[in-house]
């Protein structure tokens, strides 16, 4: 085995330091060039995008399109904005009788991002909602969660400008739709946001506690559990009036367009312990802490209330 010289370990050990030195300056440099977003590599983005500073909401502009369009999501609805809809002059928002059945399965899912659950009911049954300001109907696909920081936040939609606890949102594609992926339906304009925001009280939300117990076994990303099946129906109470519909996208990149937004502005019940459960879930950098995306402009949109 051949030994080094000392002067040609020294080179070495020289040589060593300066290209450590060098990556260092260049990474600094990098990290001022990008106004500390580290959004070059565009697949660290798709595949990690966060919502911190790095990789956060104000960096997905520089990598997805389509965050830079008109008609993006969240929004801040204002009551003194919307177009009023009198209920008598459309049909009814109706949810379907299977809102109402307990599902065979259901599975909540730990996406690094947020919290997903997913529900199968006996014989292919799948509840959908019509009427309102859908033309057809739109089957149940899957729910998720939004919360932040602290209780004062974690909705991503405001209402007449105020932030509430938490945010469940709940995807519906057209039955009429070939592609159920939400990115696709987005883009295909089948896709359809109903969300619902939960304001804290001191009492839990006993509908909640299946999801909210299982949460301790889905910290880490990718894993998922089986849990005691929730009725919809009880999680998320139907209702034919009083909400709000506008054009907007998904809130997390690609930031597609092409969503249909209903929300309802009631909200539902939580304690501040269910949400701190929530707070526990760890996402690719530690414990997501927050993962709502800021308000967007509402540029020329129409934002309808149906009374
Ligand atoms: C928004 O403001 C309007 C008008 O002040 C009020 O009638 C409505 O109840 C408010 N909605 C919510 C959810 O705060
Ligand atoms: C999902 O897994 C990630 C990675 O371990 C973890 O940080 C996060 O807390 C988990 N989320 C939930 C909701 O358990
Ligand atoms: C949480 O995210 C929202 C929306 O991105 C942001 O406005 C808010 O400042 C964040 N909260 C904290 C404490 O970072």
């Amino acid at each position: 085995m051949p030994y080094l010289l000392p002067e040609e370990m020294e080179s070495h050990h020289y040589f060593f330091a300066v290209a450590i030195l060098l990556l260092i300056a260049l990474y600094l440099n990098d990290l001022c060039n990008e106004r500390r977003c580290a959004c070059r590599d565009i697949e660290s983005v798709i595949n990690v995008y966060s919502y911190d500073s790095f990789n956060g909401p104000q960096c997905w502009k520089q990598i997805f399109e389509n965050a830079n369009g008109k008609k993006q999501s969240p929004i801040n609805v204002l009551y003194s904005m919307a177009q009023e809809v009198p209920t008598e002059s459309v049909c009814p928002l109706s949810f379907s009788e299977e809102f109402h059945l307990s599902p065979k399965e259901m599975r909540i899912y730990n996406n690094s991002h947020n919290v997903v659950v997913y529900a199968n009911w006996d014989c292919n049954k799948i509840p959908y909602i019509t009427g309102g300001p859908l033309e057809e109907d739109y089957k149940f696909l899957n729910m998720r969660f939004r919360w932040g920081p602290t209780d004062h936040e974690g909705s991503e939609h405001m209402i007449n400008s105020t932030r509430y606890s938490m945010e469940l949102q709940i995807a519906f594609v057209k039955c009429s739709a070939i592609e159920e992926d939400l990115i696709i339906a987005a883009r295909n304009g089948c896709l359809l946001m109903l969300s619902y925001l939960f304001m804290v009280t001191p009492i839990d939300n006993p509908y909640l506690e299946p999801i909210v117990t299982g949460l301790k076994f889905i910290r880490n990303p990718m894993s998922y559990l089986c849990i005691e099946p929730i009725i919809l129906s009880l999680l998320i109470p139907d209702f034919s009036r009083d909400y709000y519909c506008y054009t907007g996208s998904l809130t997390f990149p690609p930031c597609t367009e092409g969503v249909l937004w209903i929300i309802k502005p009631e909200p539902l019940m939580i304690s501040s312990k269910q949400i701190r459960q929530f707070r526990r879930i760890n996402g690719c950098f530690g414990n997501i802490q927050n993962n709502t995306r800021p308000v967007q402009k509402l540029n020329n949109r129409e934002v309808s209330y149906y009374v």
